[in-house]
């Protein structure tokens, strides 16, 4: 069920710093089932579509540039209240705010290179899911 869902993409220096399995682990302790997986790189024209909501902010080709700079890993994951959760479980956006023991206080480098992304509504976890992840893909 959708409303029971994220969407998230271990972002391209926790991949390349070795931190996927660390940070899955985590994500699965925290009660999290995964639904689909992949190791893929995206493309600069397919990073500015997935961010296309961050078009006019002042860090949209940086987050552009980075986001396509290697090999992410694109996961939906699935927990009562997901959404929420998950963004409970990776910390704020900028890792020097986020909690203790949270996935950016563990593995983010700075505010843009912050380990992990997590949806920001039901809605967005469907859209992002759908970018990534045919039907056929998801169990
Ligand atoms: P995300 O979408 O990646 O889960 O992150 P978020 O909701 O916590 O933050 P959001 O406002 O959606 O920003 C998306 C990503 O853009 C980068 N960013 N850089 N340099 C900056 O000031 C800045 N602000 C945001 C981060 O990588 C952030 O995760
Ligand atoms: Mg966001």
């Amino acid at each position: 069920m959708a409303t029971n869902r994220t969407f998230t993409m271990i972002k391209p220096t926790a991949v390349k710093n070795g931190h996927s399995g660390a940070i899955l682990a985590q994500i699965q302790a925290a009660g999290f089932r995964i639904v689909a997986m992949k190791k893929t790189q995206l493309t600069i024209a397919a990073a500015g579509q997935f961010y296309a909501v961050h078009k006019e902010r002042p860090f949209y080709g940086e987050l552009v540039e980075f986001m396509s700079s290697g090999p992410i890993i694109a996961a939906i994951l699935e927990k009562d209240n997901a959404v929420a959760d998950f963004r409970t479980l990776i910390g704020a956006t900028n890792p020097a705010d986020a909690a203790e023991g949270t996935i950016r206080a563990k593995y983010a480098t700075s505010i843009g290179e912050n380990a992990v992304h997590g949806s920001d509504s039901d809605e967005n976890a469907t859209i992002e899911s759908e970018f990534h992840f045919a039907g056929t893909e998801q169990f």
